[in-house]
């Protein structure tokens, strides 16, 4: 089953591109997202929509938030993207005309499920689920869907699970986004973009070899912090989640800028600090983000786009380069040397890394 890999980890990263190029497969042409695709109910609900819930859990909570950025800044509709235990709970305002969706690799997680189902007391326009498993409760539940193809995830970690939802969330952002008046010249553009993924996905796992020589760095680490901007902020969250969850080592994710109030205290030369810098308005920002970490003696290791231009002063430890395409699908990219590098310290620590310890694959017990 697992082949020439290692773990199914390994093999479920390196189905990327292939699970991505599926799950945008019949569903964005040269004109632009394809009509029916989130179901033949759908026109009348997303015309409608001019606001949205997004309800998940774990991995599938940060595709959310990537979405959030999409699909406000395409479609300009306001995203709320909440955690499913802590939605379920919580007396949510539900604006007029709001969707709920609902994000879940299994469709069995059960707080995903339980916030669903609330959510029909709520009074929402609709629920929209994207999930990967056509069969599960969360799908069966909801009244429109764009289902992932990843095929089945078997390592707890999930990777494939989430790029195919962010290239299923690009394509409701794009949906929105040409029925809420996004320029068309614009539209077409992102669209193209988008359907490039998989290739840009499958250049970013060549960076495999010099991951491996910085995941060297991690043995020995106890904590490490991710930062990250703008869309890159979920990936950097992304990033944190499978480190700590496979390596056992403590990780954080920051938005780069709230650095200085307070976490920079924590920064020294036991601090391994791993960095998103996609090329961008945010670069510059970012980069005296950097510079003050420098500064502190912490150990920078940095994941930046090929045109970002970047001094090799910049980065104390390692700077890896990677072409992350236009920024609609450089969160998608950047995930990929992330996922490499919490699998491969995983790998060198001797963890069980596709079994890590008081972990299941889905939480169906709330
Ligand atoms: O099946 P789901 O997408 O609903 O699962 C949600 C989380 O339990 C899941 O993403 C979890 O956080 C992963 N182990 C992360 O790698």
């Amino acid at each position: 089953e697992r082949g020439e890999y290692r773990h199914y980890m390994q093999k479920e990263i390196f189905e990327q591109p292939r699970a991505v190029a599926d799950t945008l497969e019949g569903r964005i042409g040269p004109h632009g997202v394809l009509p029916n695709i989130f179901g033949i109910d759908a026109d009348p609900i997303l015309d409608k929509t001019r606001g949205i819930h997004i309800v998940a859990c774990g991995t599938s909570y940060h595709a959310g938030m990537v979405a959030k950025y999409w699909i406000e800044e395409l479609a300009r509709i306001p995203v709320v993207v909440e955690v499913a235990s802590e939605y379920r709970y919580r007396d949510v305002v539900v604006p007029e005309n709001t969707l709920f969706v609902a994000v879940s690799q299994s469709g069995e997680t059960a707080d995903t499920l339980a916030a669903m189902r609330e959510s029909r007391r709520r009074g929402y326009l609709a629920t929209f689920a994207i999930c990967n498993v056509p069969e599960s409760s969360v799908v069966r539940e909801s009244d429109l869907r764009l289902m992932t193809r990843a095929g089945p995830e078997i390592g707890v970690a999930s990777t494939k699970a989430f790029t195919t939802q962010l290239a299923a969330f690009a394509l409701l952002a794009l949906d929105l986004g040409r029925r809420r008046g996004l320029d068309g010249a614009r539209y077409l553009d992102h669209c193209k973009e988008l359907q490039s993924l998989p290739r840009y996905i499958e250049n970013a796992l060549k960076s495999e070899p010099e991951v491996l020589k910085i995941a060297d760095h991690f043995i020995n680490k106890q904590h490490a912090l991710f930062l990250g901007r703008g869309a890159q902020y979920p990936v950097a969250l992304e990033g944190s989640l499978k480190l700590k969850e496979i390596s056992y080592i403590h990780a954080e994710a920051y938005p780069a800028g709230e650095l200085k109030h307070g976490p920079l205290a924590l920064v020294d030369e036991n601090m391994p600090i791993v960095a998103v810098a996609p090329n961008g308005p945010l670069l510059d920002k970012l980069k005296s983000n950097l510079q003050e970490v420098r500064a502190r003696g912490g150990e920078l290791i940095v994941f930046a786009d090929e045109r970002a231009e970047m001094d090799t002063e910049t980065a104390h430890v390692a700077t890896v380069r990677v072409d992350g395409g236009g920024d609609l699908i450089a969160p998608a990219v950047f995930t990929v040397p992330m996922q490499l590098l919490a699998y491969h310290v995983a790998v060198q620590r001797g963890t069980d890394v596709d079994q890590p310890r008081n972990l299941a694959k889905s939480v169906t017990v709330e």
